[in-house]
């Protein structure tokens, strides 16, 4: 069935080589990951001057480090002299310096070249402009955003923008402090399906009925098949019976300080393009990170985040965590479900959307602006 013969209650989705064809998948490195503010990695987990972790952004590998001076900074994961990867692990802690495991080039962790072999001999060379490649980086809520473009987007715009298009403003998202909250419990899912698909599942409830029984529980609005994130401003509301966001609807931990009364036993789900959900709730923050690795692979990381005194009094987080983590896995199974299909014969012109999925053609739309957008890289 082509799009022009639809009937009007339908939208099509993108066709199904949009999920599976490597060229695409590179396109969106290229102009999505590579050209977007990317959401890398949470700033306490780089708590000493000297930690690092290394992260995938579209097809470079990124080293976020923090310095002596207490500053966060990122740099491509290449040493400038003959191109060894500099940091092979993902994450550990350096003294004063990373040295590239090949010859020895040393780079402060501000990035200047500090030292090598025979370095005398080379008395011209400028140690800023061979020192490690600098990255942009912003830091808000807590985590550290990275970006390659050489003239970065408006992080107002395009970050900021997000949020306050989907709480209504800015500020909403104040009252949770993400930034000061602390990491209760963090899970890595390795996803075997295209990143598109995850986001795609996240923006819409149609499946909450058939895929979420604890959820729905939970928020029983849900049951609708209309995603909190169909309305500017709506955060789901708690059911009658429920005292908490958990996976038994039993009592949480007290709500965050700065909760607002509208705020108090509702939902707000935010995607923030390309890759990143928040999830608020009155006690606890759900925050997803995801790498996409292939067409047909994508790496989620989730912290559940709370007040430090919850996490520092070691009060049993299994119940909260336990909710959205089969939320995360229900839809992550229907993800890898649909994946191979995206290839088959039946999905080359692609589905549909049904109504209270059409604001994920928006998505498409947009997905499909950025990859005819000029690039001078790819
Ligand atoms: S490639 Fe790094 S020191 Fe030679
Ligand atoms: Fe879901």
């Amino acid at each position: 069935m082509t799009a022009t013969s639809l009937p009007a209650s339908l939208i099509p989705t993108l066709p199904g080589r949009y999920y599976t064809d490597p060229a695409i998948f590179g396109l969106e490195q290229a102009r999505i990951f590579e050209s977007m503010w990317f959401c890398a990695v949470r700033s306490s987990d780089l708590d000493k001057p000297g930690s690092f972790k290394s992260v995938q952004v579209g097809r470079e590998s990124v080293i976020v480090v923090r310095g002596r001076d207490g500053a966060l900074r990122a740099f491509l994961n290449i040493c400038r002299h003959r191109g060894a990867k500099l940091c092979t692990d993902d994450s550990g802690r350096v003294e004063r310096a990373l040295q590239c495991p090949y010859h020895a080039w040393t780079y402060g962790l501000d990035g200047k070249l500090i030292a090598a072999p025979n370095l005398a001999n080379m008395p011209d060379i400028d140690r800023t402009e061979y020192g490690l490649v600098k990255v942009h980086l912003r830091e808000w809520l807590g985590y550290a955003w990275v970006c390659l473009a050489d003239e970065p987007p408006s992080f107002e715009s395009d970050v900021h923008g997000a949020v306050s298009e989907r709480l209504g403003t800015l500020e909403a998202i104040s009252s949770y402090e993400i930034a000061d909250l602390a990491v209760g419990r963090r899970i890595v899912y390795d996803v075997r399906a295209n990143w598109k698909l995850i986001v795609e599942n996240f923006m819409e409830c149609y499946h909450c009925a058939t895929i979420h029984p604890e959820l729905t529980e939970v928020l029983p609005e849900f049951t609708n098949g209309y995603a909190a994130q169909y309305y500017v401003g709506h955060g789901a509301e708690f059911g009658v019976d429920i005292n908490g966001f958990t996976v038994d609807g039993n009592a949480g931990f007290d709500k965050l300080p700065g909760i607002r009364e509208d705020q108090d036993r509702r939902y707000y789900a935010i995607t923030i393009k390309p890759q990143v959900f928040v999830n608020l709730v009155p006690d606890h923050v759900i925050f997803h990170r995801m790498y996409p690795i292939a067409e047909d692979r994508t790496i989620v990381e989730c912290d559940w985040l709370y007040s430090t005194e919850v996490v520092a009094s070691g009060r049993d987080v299994t119940r909260s965590v336990e909710l959205f983590h089969r939320v995360n896995v229900q839809d992550f199974d229907a993800c890898e479900r649909c994946q191979p299909a995206m290839g088959s014969r039946a999905y080359a012109n692609g589905g549909v959307l049904s109504p209270s999925e059409h604001h994920i053609g928006a998505f498409h739309d947009w997905v499909t602006a950025k990859l005819a957008e000029a690039d001078d890289r790819s």
